[in-house]
């Protein structure tokens, strides 16, 4: 379907239905097929020879595949991971043992070749379920994440793999802990409390018994936890003694934590996920290099989105910066654009809806 709009940030995220050319007419500024972006918009509102602009329907954050097609994969994916968790419940408790690690080889496949080959994670994002109170649930979940990171990061195939492995298995341990803990709804005792702590180490050894010798896989498991500054669990190291490969893990859970709805908490939505990562990342606890990219791919998403800011105030994201992502232009109207790199009263707070 072919729209007339005027041009104005109100385009942000339409597709160009022709080429349009510079004011002498000859020098194209942007192909037919063309996303446009804030940056877009400015370059023609000063450069274009009309005030117009013929577009297709809006197909911003618009997949390849069918968000049909991705329900589909993620449904089937749960639904053997459910399975799978309950052969490795049944092995770890001792009354069954037989092989499951060695049925989630194949188990993946469908899902990592959706993240390899599409660029478009949001829809698949917005799929997960948020309802993770199964600990097959969140651990496909930080699969699925820890995948898109590392693609984000443009890591090869079997890295990208390899991590959303370990994001199935990285909460193994937490199949010994007895429910009465895991689903406490009060305050932990100090013994409960260890319990779960422990569920890192408990889940190496599990991950051992069961012949998994991959060391990203059984360090990702042990360091999930852990933080940059040494703040994390179970072990209290720093830096470099967290593998890289851990640390996406520990992203990627954070971000479905957050994410997720709890006990305690309801759902919270994307961008207050960014503002935690970076906040983390700013005290030291996650490293730029992975909460960077990732916030900037989830920011870019809410380009011409509705926001609200810390003041109540609400405004449309204009531009996402690279090195900042939780701190774009925001346009306020009446002319007023907030950049919130440099304002030290303004921050991001929240999504309008999405
Ligand atoms: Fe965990």
């Amino acid at each position: 379907m072919l729209t007339e709009g005027s041009l104005s940030l109100e385009l942000v995220g339409s597709v160009l239905a022709e080429d349009v050319f510079a004011k002498n007419k000859s020098i194209p500024l942007l192909r037919k097929g063309t996303i446009l972006n804030e940056r877009h918009i400015f370059v023609l509102q000063s450069h274009l020879h009309h005030n117009n602009l013929r577009m297709e329907t809006c197909l911003f954050n618009q997949p390849s595949i069918s968000v049909e097609k991705l329900e589909q994969n993620y449904k089937e994916s749960l639904g053997q991971l459910k399975t799978i968790f309950e052969d490795l419940e049944a092995t770890i408790n001792g009354s069954a043992s037989n092989q499951p690690l060695q049925k989630l080889e194949h188990m993946y496949t469908p899902m990592l070749n959706t993240i390899v080959a599409e660029d478009e994670h949001f829809e698949l994002l917005k799929l997960l379920r948020k309802d993770d109170e199964f600990t097959y649930v969140h651990s496909l979940n930080v699969a699925v994440v820890s995948s898109i990171i590392g693609k984000l990061l443009k890591m090869d195939k079997a890295e990208i793999l390899l991590l959303g492995e370990t994001g199935i298995l990285h909460d193994i341990g937490k199949l010994a802990i007895p429910l009465s803990v895991l689903k406490k709804n009060g305050k932990l005792d100090p013994e409960e409390w260890e319990l779960i702590r422990n569920h890192t180490v408990e889940g190496v050894q599990i991950l051992k018994k069961m012949g998994e010798t991959r060391s990203k896989v059984i360090m990702g498991t042990l360091m999930h936890h852990e933080r940059l500054d040494g703040s994390g669990y179970p072990y209290g190291v720093r830096e470099d003694v967290i593998p890289f490969h851990a640390q996406i893990i520990s992203v990627a859970d954070t971000y479905d934590a957050i994410t997720a709805v709890r006990p305690y908490k309801g759902e919270q939505s994307p961008i207050v996920a960014v503002m935690i990562l970076m906040e983390e990342t700013a005290k030291g606890k996650f490293d730029s290099a992975i909460t960077v990219p990732f916030t900037k791919y989830l920011m870019d998403q809410f380009v011409g989105k509705r926001v609200v800011l810390n003041t109540g105030e609400q405004g449309t994201v204009i531009t996402v910066y690279e090195d900042r992502p939780h701190c774009p232009l925001v346009y306020l109207g009446d002319n007023h654009y907030v950049d919130l790199r440099y304002d030290g009263t303004r921050s991001l707070k929240d999504v309008v809806s999405y």
